[in-house]
């Protein structure tokens, strides 16, 4: 099978890369290794030497490049996005740039190439402020960040292209995903450096925030199966761990799995555009793609500060 994966450089990306080289596949990245944040040619320098591994460095925004890359390709996975919550609020244009007419591209150069399926990343992001826990797919979209409209209006695409086009389109909402090569804007990956180099770490609002915190080879394991699952076109599935944990109980435990003591805690005005808590409930994807994520949070953050302690680099 032959794949192509867009953002294949970044945290999820690469690991999923990773995953489809040790299954066999014949994997082409495509990403323009945007400057958002740097060291990402090190989550993909160890494929170079593979022959099942082409790394094409172009932009989703480069609508003929997407259509070249796209010849013969079996399954597109679009992962190629402008992330960041609290990045969206203070730089829209960029967020909607990428993240929807990116998106369009992939849409458009995926239906002239006759791919045979298209996975999309998107987000819990799309939910806004629960008016129900667990959230279900059917739960309202009111996005309360730019960046969860810019990927509702991403899904909003998929959705049409299926639809009127008759694309095979696969819609994947992740929630907070972490393990090794997360980005290092996302919280886990700043308060374990902090906490390693003792320095304080911050809280943005009380704490009392919580998080379905998913780690990255269980949401990789659910991308992988949405690429493959026969009959699931045109369909939307959470990708999460399907428990909450608040961001109060998250740092201690990370305080305690890090082994510092003294670590001192600032606490800073919420941000705009953070939703109160996210908890996805798994059972569509468990039922229709057999997705059922095996790494649980004190589990997934041991294997994270490990990775972290060994890759001290960022
Ligand atoms: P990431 O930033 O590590 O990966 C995104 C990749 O896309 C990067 O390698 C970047 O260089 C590339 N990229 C950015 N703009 C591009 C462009 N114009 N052309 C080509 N490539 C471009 O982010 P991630 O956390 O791995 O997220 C992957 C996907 O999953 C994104 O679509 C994101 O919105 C979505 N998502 C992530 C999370 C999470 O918790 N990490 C949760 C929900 C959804
Ligand atoms: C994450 C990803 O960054 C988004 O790309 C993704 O779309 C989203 O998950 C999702 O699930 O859809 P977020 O939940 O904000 O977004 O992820 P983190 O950066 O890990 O933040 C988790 C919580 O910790 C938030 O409440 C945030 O405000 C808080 N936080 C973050 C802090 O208190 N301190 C920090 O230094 C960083």
């Amino acid at each position: 099978m032959r794949v192509l994966i867009t953002g294949g450089a970044g945290f999820i990306g690469s690991n999923l890369a990773d995953y489809l080289l040790d299954m066999g596949c014949s994997v082409i990245v495509y990403d323009n290794f945007d400057d958002y944040y740097s060291g990402k040619i090190r989550n993909v320098r160890h494929m170079l030497d593979d022959d099942n591994f082409r790394l094409l460095r172009a932009d989703v925004l480069n609508y003929s490049s997407l259509l070249n890359a796209m010849k013969r390709v079996d399954v597109v996975y679009h992962l190629a996005a402008q992330p960041g919550v609290r990045f969206s609020m203070a730089n829209p244009e960029k967020t909607i740039r990428v993240n929807v007419l990116g998106t369009l591209n992939v849409l458009k150069a995926a239906l002239k190439a006759g791919v045979g399926r298209i996975v999309d990343a998107s987000s819990s992001s799309v939910y806004g402020n629960p008016v129900y826990l667990p959230e279900d797919e059917l739960h309202p979209t009111n996005p309360i960040s730019v960046y969860g409209a810019s990927k509702l209006m991403a899904e909003n695409l998929c959705r049409i292209f299926h639809n009127e086009f008759g694309l095979p389109v696969v819609v994947l909402r992740y929630f907070t995903v972490y393990g090794p090569r997360q980005r290092p804007d996302m919280a886990i990956c700043r308060w374990v450096k902090a906490i390693l180099r003792g320095d304080p770490i911050t809280i943005y609002g009380d704490g009392s925030q919580t998080r379905d915190f998913t780690y990255v080879m269980d949401a990789v394991e659910g991308t992988v199966k949405a690429g493959l699952a026969g009959g699931i076109e045109g369909e939307v599935f959470n990708i999460g761990s399907g428990v909450r944990v608040s961001i109060n109980d998250l740092v201690k435990m990370l305080i305690e799995i890090c082994g510092v003591d003294d670590v001192k805690i600032k606490h800073e005005p919420p941000k705009a555009g953070d939703v109160k808590d996210t908890h996805a409930s798994i059972a569509k994807a468990s039922r229709l793609l057999g997705y059922r994520p095996k790494v649980d949070i004190r589990e997934g953050l041991k294997l994270f500060v490990s990775w972290f302690r060994e890759n001290l680099v960022r």
